[in-house]
């Protein structure tokens, strides 16, 4: 199931190649400490920094992280400025040391309605970190799961890619995060028990964990409770366990009557 490259923890388990992170409840965090809410922004880049470190020390090879979705403009104007300028104020603040730790930063989302400040921002920190192999933080920024099934589709179509050749390969290749592999492991924090259209396409087969940890909370301790999750579950992608015994219908058959 996993490759022999696979990095495996000291408890000798597998460590998940790929894990996705919905980083929920800042708001939550804020107002519980009377802040307001960008403040718990702010104080989840900083266990965003965090958890990169943890997760590159663990050897997960990929970290994706939802920073901001097509829905979030339906916030309120400040806070989606606040969010906006906290984005480049944060990349100003800790590029170097993402950098000098071998973090590759990767962008995937709609970046052509985000400000050209933005944009740029992003496009630096993924150029200025493109040579990194440590740990690849993929920044979902302006992203939706179904944003990136229909960018997929219009390119396949507009490379006249022949219907009866579309096949699950061709759709991946398309997507927007086709050079990491899918998730093993997604973790949502906050307590909400839902997927909110991130990497809906990619997590077909992803262990989800859901935390009720506030992410301004979440730590490489409470990374650690997520890979514990993980490993008490059994991956069996669609096929049947090792130790499942066979279905009785199916043994009753082999019988040849
Ligand atoms: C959800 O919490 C979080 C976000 C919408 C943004 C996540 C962003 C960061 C952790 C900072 C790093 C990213 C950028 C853009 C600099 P919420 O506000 O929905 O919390 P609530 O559910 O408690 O209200």
């Amino acid at each position: 199931m996993f490759s022999a490259a696979t990095p495996r923890a000291s408890n000798d388990q597998p460590v998940p190649r790929h894990v996705a992170i919905v980083m929920d409840g800042n708001g939550r965090w804020a107002k519980r400490r009377f802040m307001p809410r960008g403040m718990g922004h702010k104080a989840g880049v900083d266990s965003l920094v965090k958890v990169v470190q943890a997760a590159a020390d663990r050897g997960i090879g990929y970290l994706t992280v939802f920073a901001f979705s097509s829905e979030n403009w339906k916030r309120p104007e400040e806070e989606v400025s606040g969010l906006m300028s906290l984005l480049i104020v944060a990349l100003s603040k800790h590029l170097t040391k993402l950098e000098s730790d071998g973090v590759q930063i990767r962008v995937v989302g709609d970046l052509t309605t985000v400000s050209s400040k933005v944009r740029q921002a992003l496009l630096d920190a993924c150029e200025a970190t493109a040579h990194n192999d440590r740990l690849v933080l993929t920044v979902a920024f302006n992203y939706g799961g179904r944003w990136d099934m229909v960018q997929a589709c219009q390119r396949i179509v507009a490379d006249g890619v022949p219907a009866d050749q579309v096949t699950e390969a061709t759709v991946s290749r398309y997507m927007a995060m086709n050079y990491a592999p899918d998730p093993d492991l997604f973790i949502r924090t906050g307590g909400e028990v839902r997927l909110s259209n991130f990497l809906l396409w990619q997590s077909a087969y992803a262990e989800l964990v859901f935390t009720d940890c506030l992410w301004p909370d979440f730590d490489g301790a409470e990374l650690d409770k997520a890979l514990a999750a993980y490993w008490q579950r059994e991956r069996r992608f669609g096929d049947v366990g090792q130790d499942e015994p066979p279905e009785a219908g199916l043994a009753v058959n082999t019988s040849g009557n």
